[in-house]
């Protein structure tokens, strides 16, 4: 069954508490925390602060996507703040390797982030130290954007990889999902499905959960 990862950036950063209650109790997996620095992505939202502030409300795991310069700055922070999957760009350091290295070893899962222009070659070296690979489904920086239909045969071949490998990594989409783009991303092998305005963007964020469940049935 595909995991549903809300992304709090479409919540109301005022009820915070209760917009995380409400998608746990709609069944929600993960709940995906979209840290921007304004550099790596022309946008700013939130980070570690935010971390440490929704850990003690909720169980579900803090799927941490950093759209950061030099992840590698702000990895052991995260960790120590409840992050239970950080996840970092490939775009983001030259010294990818290291920084993949420093969330291992600070005892949390390892994600790897590609943007729509990057090829699934620019990562093939680092799948084995990946727990997690993200696959962005619009450009990064703003909740809302329309999907981009040309990012799906990148989910395609890393599941291919995935099963030639026999590599056990999530993976995951990010960016204009909603019931029918849910469905192509979930047909192509993507395994968990983040989503901030469908979940967000509604008044039963319950219901919407179902229905990217459901979108394959
Ligand atoms: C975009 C973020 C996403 C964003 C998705 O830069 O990484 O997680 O919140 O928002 P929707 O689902 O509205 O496209
Ligand atoms: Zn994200």
């Amino acid at each position: 069954m595909v995991k549903i990862a809300p992304s709090i950036l479409s919540a109301d950063f005022a009820e915070l508490k209760k917009e995380i209650q409400k998608v746990e109790d709609g069944g929600a997996d993960w709940i995906h925390i979209d840290t921007m620095d304004g550099h790596f992505v022309p946008n700013l939202s939130f980070g570690v602060p935010i971390v440490k502030s929704v850990r003690p409300h909720t169980q579900l795991p803090l799927d941490c996507h950093l759209m950061v310069e030099n992840p590698e700055n702000y990895i052991n922070d995260f960790a120590e703040s409840g992050a239970d999957i950080i996840s970092i760009h490939a775009e983001s350091t030259v010294h990818l390797h290291r920084a993949l290295q420093m969330i291992r070893s600070a005892e949390v899962k390892a994600g790897l982030v590609i943007n729509p222009a990057t090829p699934v070659s620019m990562i093939a070296d680092s799948l084995h130290m990946t727990d997690l690979v993200l696959v962005m489904t619009v450009n990064p920086g703003f909740g809302g954007q329309s999907f981009i239909k040309e990012t799906v045969s990148k989910i395609e071949q890393l599941a291919a990889l995935k099963q030639e490998h026999g590599y056990s990594y999530e993976i995951e989409v990010d960016g204009g999902i909603n019931d029918e783009t849910a469905k192509v991303c979930i047909e192509a092998g993507a395994t968990v499905l983040v989503a901030g305005s469908y979940v967000y963007g509604a008044s039963d964020a319950g219901q919407q959960i179902t229905n990217l469940k459901q979108s394959v049935k």
